[in-house]
């Protein structure tokens, strides 16, 4: 009863759908358990450029792509990338999507932006796609379920509940125009139609996969660091991304969660606002952004880049019991003379190799650097390890020894085909 999660090591961006990717036609489901179309995956299939921000990437092979209660759905979002995949030829049509699922509307969208420019240099610096209020709405006991839109007057009760005390602060504090909540509960009807054939019971569903031994693959979005318990609050999202957020956004135990895939980078990149130790605001930043393509899919924002930081993959190894960890992007550093790897903070003059336990110290945390020989050579036709040249290998071993967890993949270019598989990872 293989359950297997990828998640994001770092601040997201990682390129989990390179790993997804490698385990290809032997998943039957793909599981989306978090976040919502504030992710970003983008995916090279023959040649072709596919940027997802809500289906799962199952979506675009074999499996049975799914959306998890974890989830938070727009509508309008999610029919507008089926109708762009069904343009290019892409089946969709065994998507299935949970009843339990929230909606993203579009005071959720209005608050996000709104409360982002009243914070002011306080703001998280979030995607404005209305996770943040959805999650909140939910946790409020507000929120709208997917399955609200098949009783059209519970439906059309609730939002006018979710919209009471909103549209107060948007007209007294935001200086907005108030919300019409018939019109949001129009808007939203309007799909119910379309999205009941995918509807689904979807924990009784993948907990019958797995007793069928099928192959269930939980696909994280953002990662560890962005996680609202976990990552570095409150420069996070509103969800759980860990591994642990695939039992609960999707409703399967722990037990049957047996492989844990950590997807890191070579180097590091954030979005938005929050601590990076290893940042570089300098020319080798801008170097690693334009070799690395570190443009979000999502909002088109510049990445910010910096070194590879071993502390912040061997935290997230720890919190999620990583089996595996896939190294993504090396390619992109080909061609340095020296590669810094960050092996320790030193913290108002103490050394530490572990990730602070408070904020404040991460704030002021100054990266210690190991200094690793680079290599020149184009690695990205390398398909094994033993192509690797020697300064490569090194710094991957190196890695694996700072980080927590075995490598088993490393990605050498952007194709699926442009990798290094050093263990399976079913
Ligand atoms: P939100 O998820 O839109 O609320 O944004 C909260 C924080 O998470 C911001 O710093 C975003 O830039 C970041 N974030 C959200 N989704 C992703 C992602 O898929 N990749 C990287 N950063 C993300």
């Amino acid at each position: 009863m293989p359950g297997i999660v990828v998640v994001g090591a770092q601040w997201g961006d990682e390129g989990k759908g390179k790993a997804t990717d490698q385990l290809g036609d032997r998943v039957d489901y793909t599981v989306r358990y978090s976040g919502g179309n504030n992710a970003g995956h983008t995916l090279v299939v023959n040649g072709e450029k596919y940027a997802l921000h809500l289906l799962p990437s199952g979506i675009l092979n074999d499996s049975v792509p799914v959306i998890g209660n974890g989830v938070v759905v727009d509508l309008d979002v999610l029919f507008e990338e089926i109708d762009g995949l069904n343009a290019r030829g892409v089946d969709t049509s065994k998507l299935l999507v949970s009843a339990n699922a929230h909606l993203i509307t579009e005071y959720h969208q209005v608050m996000d932006k709104v409360t982002e420019r009243f914070l002011g240099n306080r703001r998280i610096g979030t995607t404005g796609r209305g996770i943040g209020p959805a999650y909140s709405d939910k946790i409020n006991r507000l929120g709208i379920r997917v399955q609200d839109l098949f009783d059209a007057s519970i439906l059309r009760q609730k939002v006018a509940a979710a919209l009471e005390q909103k549209n107060h602060l948007l007209v007294k504090v935001y200086n907005r125009r108030a919300i019409d909540a018939d019109q949001v509960a129009d808007a939203l009807l309007a799909h119910a139609e379309r999205l009941r054939p995918m509807v689904a019971d979807v924990t009784r569903v993948l907990n019958d996969a797995l007793d069928r031994d099928q192959v269930v693959l939980f696909e994280g979005a953002q990662a560890h660091h962005l996680d609202v318990d976990h990552g570095t609050y409150p420069y996070v999202t509103s969800s759980n991304p860990i591994a642990a957020g695939a039992c609960t956004g999707s409703g399967v135990g722990p037990m049957r969660i047996n492989r844990v895939i950590g997807i890191a980078k070579a180097y590091t990149t954030r979005v938005g606002e929050g601590p990076f130790p290893t940042e570089l605001l300098d020319a080798d930043g801008d170097r690693l952004r334009t070799d690395g393509a570190e443009f979000g899919t999502t909002t088109g924002r510049n990445r910010r880049c910096g070194w590879y930081d071993a502390l912040v993959v061997e935290a997230a190894a720890t919190a999620n019991a990583f089996t595996d960890i896939f190294l993504t992007k090396l390619d992109i550093l080909s061609g340095w003379e020296k590669i810094p790897v960050c092996v320790a903070y030193d913290i108002n003059g103490e050394r530490t190799d572990r990730l602070p336990m408070s904020q404040s110290d991460f704030h002021h945390a100054v990266p210690v650097y190991e200094y690793l020989d680079g290599w020149k050579a184009d690695i990205s036709g390398a398909r094994t390890f033993a192509d690797l040249p020697r300064n490569t290998q090194a710094y991957v071993r190196r890695l694996e020894e700072l980080s927590g967890a075995r490598i088993s993949g490393i990605g050498v270019g952007p194709s699926r085909e442009q990798v290094v598989m050093i263990n399976d990872l079913l």
